[in-house]
Formats: C-alpha cells, sequence, structure tokens
C-alpha cells in the first residue's frame, strides 16, 4: 500500500499470541486484556531498549470492544479500558511509540464481540483515526468471501480518506486459503500494508515448522510480493514463551528476518529472560530485518542431511545466509561453500555469524567451510564482500 508507511517490515509487540482473550480482571489483573497490560507493555518498550532498536508498534488484538455508543461508534470495555483507547494512543505516543488496534470484517469478531460491518467501515474507521491510532488489524471471521472482498478495499479507502497515516494489516489472504486464485497478491499490495497468508502461530515448534514449510512449498508466489510498504506476515513471534526451546527460539527469529517478516513479539516483556532478550534484540538480526531493499529471501538448498539453507539478497551486495537444521541427534557439521549456495565470481567475502559475532574472513565462492548447527537450530551468517585490494576504487 502507497501510504508512504512500512518501508520497512514493521516491529512491535501484539497482544494476542500470549495474552489472547483473557478477560478476567477480577482475578488476573496483571494480564487480562486491559489499559493496564498495554501501558506496562508501554513502559517496558520505551525503557528496556525495544523502542530504540525499532519495536516501535504497541498492538491491541480481538478482545477489547465493549459495544457500540448512541451513535454507533465503537466503545472499548469500559472496566477494562476506563479512560478509552485515545488516553492509550496519547500514552503511547508520548514514550515515541505507535498504537494498534483490531477489529474484524463481520458480524463479530473471532472471539464474539461487535464487528466492523461494510456499513460500518467508515464510521470505525473515522473512529480510530479519531483515536490518534497507528495501525489497523482487519480480521475476517464471520464473514463472507464477498464480503471480504469489498470490505477490504472499503477500509483501505476509509482509512486513507481519513487522512491520518494508519497502516493497514488484512488477514484477507489467510481466509482464502493464502494463493491464487482466491487471492489476488497484487491486489493486497496495493491496498494493505502487510497480510496475514496463513494459519495462526500457536506456542509450539511443531506451529512454527508447518507456518515455515507453507511459506516455502509457496515460496516462488509468495516471495514475489513482498517489499517496501507491503509484506507477507507468518505472524508473531513465540520467543520469550514456553513452546520453543533455545535453539528453536534462535531459529524462529532467523527465518522469521531472512522472511522479511514483520517482528511482532507477544511475549510478556515484564519477566523475559536475558537470554530471550538478547535474541530478539540482537542489533544485526534487526538491521538485516530491516534491510532499505525489502527483499524477501528464499530456501535456496534442501540438503538430503536435512540442512536447509535460505538466503536473504541485502543491500550494499551483502546477504543473509540462514543454515537451518531439521535434524534430532546432534550438532550436525555441514559442509559447503559458496560456490554451492549459486555464488559465483571471484568476490573475496567476510561473514559475521549472526549469533556469535564471530568473523570468518578469505571467503572465496570455492572455499570449503563447515558450520556447526545444533538440532532445530540455525547458524546464521551476514555475509558481505571485502574491497579487493589493489583495484582503484570508485
Ligand atoms: C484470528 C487471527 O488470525 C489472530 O491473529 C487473532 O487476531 C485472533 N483471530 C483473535 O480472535
Amino acid at each position: 500500500l502507497e501510504n508512504g508507511l512500512l518501508q520497512k517490515p514493521p516491529m512491535g509487540w501484539l497482544a494476542w499470541e500470549r495474552f489472547r482473550c483473557n478477560t478476567d480482571c477480577d482475578e488476573d489483573p496483571k494480564n487480562c486484556i486491559s489499559e493496564r497490560l498495554f501501558m506496562e507493555m508501554a513502559d517496558r518498550l520505551a525503557q528496556d531498549g525495544w523502542r530504540d532498536l525499532g519495536y516501535t508498534y504497541l498492538n491491541i488484538d480481538d478482545c477489547w470492544i465493549g459495544g457500540r455508543d448512541a451513535k454507533g461508534r465503537l466503545v472499548p470495555d469500559p472496566k477494562r479500558f476506563p479512560n478509552g483507547i485515545d488516553f492509550l494512543a496519547d500514552y503511547a505516543h508520548s514514550l515515541g511509540l505507535k498504537l494498534g488496534i483490531y477489529s474484524d470484517l463481520g458480524n463479530f469478531t473471532c472471539m464474539g464481540y461487535p464487528g466492523t460491518t461494510l456499513d460500518k467501515v467508515v464510521q470505525d474507521a473515522q473512529t480510530f483515526a479519531e483515536w490518534k491510532v497507528d495501525m489497523l488489524k482487519l480480521d475476517g471471521c464471520f464473514s463472507t468471501p464477498e464480503e471480504r472482498a469489498k470490505g477490504y478495499p472499503k477500509m483501505a479507502a476509509a482509512l486513507n480518506a481519513t487522512g491520518r497515516p494508519i497502516a493497514f494489516s488484512c488477514s484477507w489472504p489467510a481466509y482464502e486459503g493464502g494463493l491464487p486464485p482466491q487471492v489476488n497478491y497484487s491486489l493486497l499490495a496495493d491496498i494493505c500494508n502487510l497480510w496475514r497468508n496463513y494459519d495462526d502461530i500457536q506456542d509450539s515448534w511443531r506451529s512454527v515448522l508447518s507456518i515455515l514449510n507453507w511459506f516455502v512449498e509457496h515460496q516462488d508466489i509468495l516471495q514475489p510480493v513482498a517489499g517496501p510498504g507491503h509484506w507477507n506476515d507468518p505472524d508473531m513471534l513465540l520467543v520469550g514463551n514456553y513452546g520453543l526451546s533455545f535453539e528453536q527460539a534462535q531459529s524462529q527469529m532467523a527465518l522469521w528476518t531472512v522472511l522479511a517478516a514483520p517482528l511482532f513479539m507477544s511475549t510478556d516483556l515484564r519477566t523475559i529472560s536475558a537470554q530471550n532478550m538478547d535474541i530478539l534484540q540482537n542489533p544485526l538480526m534487526i538491521k538485516i530485518n530491516q534491510d532499505p531493499l525489502g527483499i524477501q529471501g528464499r530456501r535456496i538448498l534442501m540438503d538430503k542431511s536435512y540442512i536447509e539453507v535460505f538466503m536473504r539478497p541485502l543491500a550494499n551486495e551483502a546477504s543473509a545466509l540462514v543454515f537451518f537444521s531439521r535434524r534430532t541427534d546432534m550438532p550436525y557439521r555441514y559442509h559447503s561453500s559458496l560456490a554451492q549456495l549459486n555464488f559465483t565470481g571471484s568476490n573475496v567475502y567476510e561473514a559475521q555469524n549472526v549469533y556469535t559475532g564471530d568473523i570468518i574472513s578469505g571467503l572465496r565462492a570455492e572455499t570449503n567451510f563447515t558450520v556447526v548447527i545444533n538440532p532445530s537450530g540455525v547458524v546464521m551468517w551476514y555475509l558481505y564482500p571485502v574491497r579487493k585490494l589493489g583495484m582503484p576504487q570508485q
């Protein structure tokens, strides 16, 4: 969507995967979907280094709605959001953050709250703009294919007509099976800044693998449609939650980064461990995710040893390489060379290991190297050509 927004994949925090539809503020006041939860996450984003690394979106998901007022305007649940969404937006902005909100193009949201039916699209867009919201995720439960085909473009136009820059996250393709001909990706790129293609992520490695497998199976369709202002969204990061081992958490972060995916954390930033913070706050990882070319990476090699290699082209002739192990036995010594990964020519490269910081220099296309990849883990390289000595500098 050419609204000038999200020239790089969005980064931030989204409530859903970790906090779901917990509305029991009497019994669980710290974790229920409420003003307090979002303010506490905003504080953490601002104070613990997240915002300064680019994690600026603070996004509300389902279960915030209380109903509609006499004029038909959406209102938040008065008990859980006593000061309104505009107050939360002001709070986020005062900390240098942006606020995202959620709605659903149907009679109800997935969890049964009032939805944005076609006749409410314009009014709800105006309400979100008045509240100074910065992003809208528009879900698709309880809507028909015909309603979605009308509703998503209608919302894009309605958001544009408010005059407020509001990034637009569309769940549309996820409700149409994610593939052409039901999904028209060039239309999506015109009307949405990002879109959920596939299933909801759950807190398990199995879920990560099923999403990854679907994305690589269809990479010929999905890879070309991503770019600055319009991104595929394989869903939230699980890092910091319960379902992934340390290696698996590193893998999700690395694989989402080569896929140029939005980096929406959904974890409790009040209690996250230092180890998980290191994964999410790795500066070189973020630099790669946010590369200005905005090219989505691809799986370029599947080895019979259950090692796969992913590659994302980056600015300045650099690239990101992810060596991913699907093995379940022990650390695997994978032997390769850049030539085997389709690098040609006489450049000399240097590689920086994104997680360890180690530098490997003097790599030519034919140089043999070995990477040691842990089970369900990755080795990730930032690879860049070194200027040839003795050559005139341009
Ligand atoms: C389905 C979406 O795909 C999820 O990300 C989440 O927003 C839920 N609906 C909320 O009900």
